[in-house]
């Protein structure tokens, strides 16, 4: 072999051995740069006679674009390389199933309340809030439970600061506050048509909200939910209670054979009072009696309150607790669930 086929045998395996392209390029230059070894060879040329020159200098350049071809193939080489590796890098598994963004959802007690709030919508009630920290006038007082009164000492409350001496606030125990508040601004809403002869619209309002008592087990929990009923009007009875009330189980529960029961109970606001209770017709729960609501006829100190005449103004309320409701509907059998923040049991409800 003779030294130009050496040289470019070099090169090619100099080439071949560059695997990113700067180092091809230094491969390069100590071939063809300016003080590279074909140059170097190149100018060994002026040496020579006129006719060696003319075949060494052919043989040289032969060797030059031999060179220069093992170069630009190296450098297609290289960059298909990069390609290569840039396209596994990039690589998308079209199989894979598709990322989905994170979506977040409403949490059943939520839904419950949405649910509850269409149900009763579609029955002409409004939905009315209250404050979470309540004075204790609205809380009891309001509500015929007075200062001394047994009842208040079931409600193991949270008082907070604020309030009046010897009544401070609190974190509400139930809804019913939200009777009195709704009550007390139709009234005044309607006072001047009422004063005049006409008689008042009807107060039909549901109110759900966040309610507070000591309490936590599986089944209570010191933060739970509830929903106030009011229908207060001129001839509104208990039949109208059994009958709102029923219709509202059913269709809650999308269960037309739905059983309730109005099992006489006491509520320092409402005279008569009754727990409700109800009864699946099939299912893992059929054939046992569960309580979800207090209900009653509103008691005449409460009408009172509210800024009517209890000898004109007649009606019904019920309180339930949307905890136990969402509990019943979903099949949870721990409280605590709800309230822990496990986006596997959250999730469920999506
Ligand atoms: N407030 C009651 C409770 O928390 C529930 C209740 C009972 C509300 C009877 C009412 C009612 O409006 O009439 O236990």
């Amino acid at each position: 072999m003779n030294d130009l086929d050496a040289l470019v045998d070099s090169a090619r395996s100099s080439f071949e051995a560059a695997t990113t392209p700067s180092e091809l390029e230094n491969a390069k230059a100590r071939f063809l740069g300016k003080s590279g070894r074909l140059t170097e060879m190149m100018k060994g040329l002026s040496a020579l006679g006129v006719e060696d020159k003319k075949i060494r200098g052919a043989a040289i350049n032969q060797a030059k674009q031999a060179i220069e071809g093992a170069l630009g193939a190296r450098r297609m080489a290289l960059a298909d390389l990069e390609l290569q590796s840039q396209l596994k890098a990039e690589a998308l598994d079209v199989t894979l199933p598709g990322r989905r963004r994170g979506q977040g959802g409403l949490h059943p007690v939520s839904l419950t309340m949405e649910r509850i709030e269409l149900i009763f919508g579609s029955m002409g009630f409004e939905v009315a809030q209250g404050p979470e920290i309540e004075a204790d006038w609205f809380n009891f007082t309001a509500l015929n439970t007075p200062e001394d009164h047994p009842a208040r000492s079931m409600h193991d409350t949270f008082y907070v600061e604020g309030g009046t001496p010897g009544a401070p606030n609190l974190l509400r125990t139930h809804t019913s506050p939200v009777q009195i508040r709704h009550a007390l601004q139709h009234v005044k809403r309607h006072k001047a048509k009422t004063d005049a002869g006409q008689s008042m619209p009807e107060i039909r309002v549901i109110a759900p909200g966040r309610t507070y008592r000591v309490d936590s087990d599986a089944t209570h929990s010191p933060m739970f939910h509830q929903c106030e009923g009011l229908w207060i009007g001129e001839q509104v009875s208990f039949k109208d209670l059994k009958v709102v009330f029923t219709d509202f189980c059913r269709t809650f529960f999308e269960s037309e054979d739905l059983v309730l029961r109005f099992r006489p109970s006491f509520f320092p606001f409402t005279e008569p009072s009754a727990e409700i209770d109800i009864q699946f017709p099939s299912g893992p729960l059929a054939g046992r009696w569960l309580e979800v609501a207090g209900s009653g006829q509103v008691h005449p100190n409460v009408v009172r309150a509210m800024g009517l005449d209890p000898e004109r103004f007649i009606g019904f309320a019920f309180g339930m607790g949307l905890d136990r409701f969402t509990m019943l509907r979903y099949g949870v059998n721990d409280l605590r669930l709800f309230f822990d923040g496990d986006i596997r049991f959250l999730s469920q409800f999506q």
